[in-house]
């Protein structure tokens, strides 16, 4: 059996952008217009979906709440690994009162069987969720962002959750606040990432761990289109519309680009990542497995993962 992805989803009925917690957040803008930038949010959210079902995952879209219009962004509730779920501390008081509701969503996915251990960061430690924690299945490792939303002692506990290393990357632009707005880990071993948004120790602990020729640098245009929060499993890549260029160098790679018109989600700072939350994502039981693309065929603990899934 293929290994299929699975990704949460919210649905954007009750999504506006009503404040401001980052740059690039414009209120005046939707308010201009609420009725028809929502509309088109929700046009650009079925069109995510379709891309990522077309792709071959299955989405799981749960819905959203009145007064909390950044559920949208579930990659910032948790981290996931191995059916283990460690649940976010956000930062910003107006996203807080998510994390209650992740919280009975992974809690129902436990009872269902889909998850087996759901623990929630430890209050007054902020920590943002699969937005500032990465997970690199080439290297076996986590890449975890520090130093916007989510705070450096997190990286210590996410270690002790999940037992598996964590690299910590200072981010140095409030412009790029999560990690997942600058940092891309493809299922080959590339890293497609924006030098700018890193202090300078976090470039060379990338560059030095990810390896010269793995190393794709984002360019300006394509850090602002928001392109590097993309979705990747095999070879698919689903992201905001991106960039002729930045189409064929990945397509040199061997992948296979898919580019959703995400603006109205842009207004709020997010993209195709921050949309998802993969929910199946395992670590390889021994080691890394040398095909060209890695997440496409299904490590033994993914499998295994996969068939309790199917079989619920
Ligand atoms: N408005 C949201 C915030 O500032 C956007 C979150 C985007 N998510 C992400 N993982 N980058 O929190």
């Amino acid at each position: 059996m293929a290994f299929k992805p699975k990704l949460m989803m919210v649905d954007p009925s009750h999504f506006e952008v009503s404040y401001v917690i980052n740059p690039w957040m414009k209120p005046g803008a939707w308010h201009a217009d609420p009725a028809r930038h929502l509309r088109a949010a929700q046009s650009a959210s079925a069109a995510l979906q379709a891309a990522l079902t077309h792709a071959g995952a299955e989405v799981l879209m749960v819905p959203g709440a009145p007064g909390l219009p950044d559920m949208v962004f579930p990659a910032n509730a948790a981290v996931v690994l191995d059916r283990r779920v460690l649940v976010a501390r956000f930062a910003c008081a107006e996203r807080r009162g998510e994390e209650a509701l992740f919280l009975k969503q992974f809690r129902a996915l436990q009872a269902h069987g889909t998850l087996d251990a759901v623990v929630q960061y430890p209050e007054g430690i902020f920590q943002e969720g699969a937005g500032d924690c990465i997970w690199d299945d080439t290297r076996q490792h986590f890449w975890a962002g520090y130093g916007q939303r989510s705070a450096k002692a997190s990286l210590q506990v996410t270690e002790d959750f999940f037992n598996v290393p964590v690299v910590p990357l200072e981010l140095v632009s409030p412009r790029f606040y999560h990690l997942d707005t600058c940092f891309l880990v493809l299922s080959g071993g590339e890293i497609l990432y924006y030098p700018p948004a890193f202090s300078a120790e976090g470039r060379a602990t990338i560059e030095s761990l990810a390896g010269k020729e793995n190393i794709l640098e984002a360019t300006d245009e394509d850090a602002a289109g928001f392109c590097v929060n993309a979705v990747n499993f095999g070879r698919e890549i689903i992201m905001a519309r991106p960039p002729r260029a930045l189409v064929e160098r990945l397509e040199e790679r061997g992948y296979r680009v898919t580019g959703v018109d995400l603006d109205p989600f842009i207004l709020s700072g997010g993209g195709a990542y921050c949309m998802t939350l993969r929910l199946n994502r395992a670590r390889a039981v021994s080691g890394k497995v040398e095909t060209g693309f890695p997440s496409e065929t299904a490590t033994t603990q993914e499998s295994a993962a996969a068939e309790r899934a199917a079989a619920e």
